[in-house]
């Protein structure tokens, strides 16, 4: 049972969240140089002529890299979130852009409509990966090409646990699977992982090119509509279903929350572990919580010796 990975959590997940999303996670987990290595194998000959639809594009990230390679007002960000979007909207670079809230699963596009389909970090959160994958085919033209990243099954078997109880973290193989189901030929990759991974195998980003105009030949049929715990209750408000939602939020946050002073501990302490990557550089917000870390544990220890 994932807690994240349906489209009512991940609404409040990022209800918060993106507050501080540009500051406190990407720089973590999804590093700009991550991000230009994905980008460098989307076939961006030609930029000037592409349109580009972002699904789940969140706060504008990836669509700040895809900027550097087509024209802002050639680019077209979808997604479930209009907190996380509102951050986009503003962003100078990403003004020309196309805003539009919309479901992966379901994109407010008529077929064929778009030349490189980009989704950076979202398929974790998607109930039906498959369909989320089809509707990535569905959107482009043919000779388009659609390009996917996320993240990887770490191997670890706690890493393991703690990952697949949160959100989905397909296997690699996987990311196959759903490009050979969605019917994309010429598939190729590439790994991508922050300074502070050993494994370089932290995330995969995939890309392919529909042969045919029109929909998937995926004859994948979804087991369910919608697979929330906490379908929206057509006959009005329910405190149990609310109740679950909140507690399963609540969780999936606590969990995301606790990843964030741990990876920054991975970062700053990647010298000592023999990890000879160069680092990325910390922002003010980083600082600021390690900081804050440092003092409690401060605080702690000097707790402890005064209590004896
Ligand atoms: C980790 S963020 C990645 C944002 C952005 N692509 C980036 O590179 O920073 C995941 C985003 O996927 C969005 N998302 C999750 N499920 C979605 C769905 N079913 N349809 C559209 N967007 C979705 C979330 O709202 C969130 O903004």
């Amino acid at each position: 049972m994932r807690l994240m990975q349906h489209k009512q959590e991940a609404y409040w997940f990022y209800r918060y969240l993106s507050i501080f999303y540009d500051k406190l996670v990407n720089p973590l987990f999804w590093t700009a140089r991550m991000r230009d290595k994905s980008l460098d194998i989307g076939h961006w000959e030609d930029g000037e002529n592409l349109k580009v639809i972002d699904v789940g594009s969140g706060t504008g990230f990836t669509t700040e890299g895809i900027v550097q390679r087509v024209p802002a007002g050639n680019v077209t960000c979808v997604d479930q979130s209009p907190h996380q979007m509102g951050h986009a909207k503003v962003k100078p670079e990403l003004r020309e852009c196309t805003f539009r809230e919309g479901d992966a699963e379901n994109i407010p596009f008529a077929d064929d409509t778009f030349d490189r389909y980009v989704s950076a970090g979202s398929i974790e959160y998607w109930p039906d990966p498959q369909l989320g994958v089809n509707e990535s085919y569905r959107v482009i033209k043919p000779g388009g090409w659609a390009l996917l990243i996320g993240p990887i099954e770490p191997v670890n078997p706690i890493s393991k646990f703690a990952a697949n109880t949160w959100m989905l973290f397909p296997p690699e193989e996987d990311y196959h699977a759903y490009y050979e189901e969605a019917g994309f030929e010429n598939v190729q990759h590439t790994y991508v992982a922050p300074h502070w991974q050993e494994n370089e195998r932290y995330g995969i980003a995939i890309i392919g090119q529909k042969p045919k105009a029109g929909k998937s030949p995926s004859t994948y049929r979804p087991v369910a509509p919608e697979q929330s715990l906490v379908d929206a209750n057509p006959e009005g408000f329910d405190l149990g279903r609310n109740l679950l939602l909140a507690g399963r939020v609540l969780l999936g946050s606590t969990a995301g929350f606790i990843f964030i002073p741990m990876a920054l501990l991975a970062s700053v302490s990647a010298p000592l572990r023999g990890i000879d990557a160069e680092p990325e550089p910390l922002n003010d917000e980083q600082k600021v919580v390690l900081i804050g870390l440092g003092v409690a544990a401060g605080a702690w220890v000097l707790h402890r010796l005064f209590r004896r």
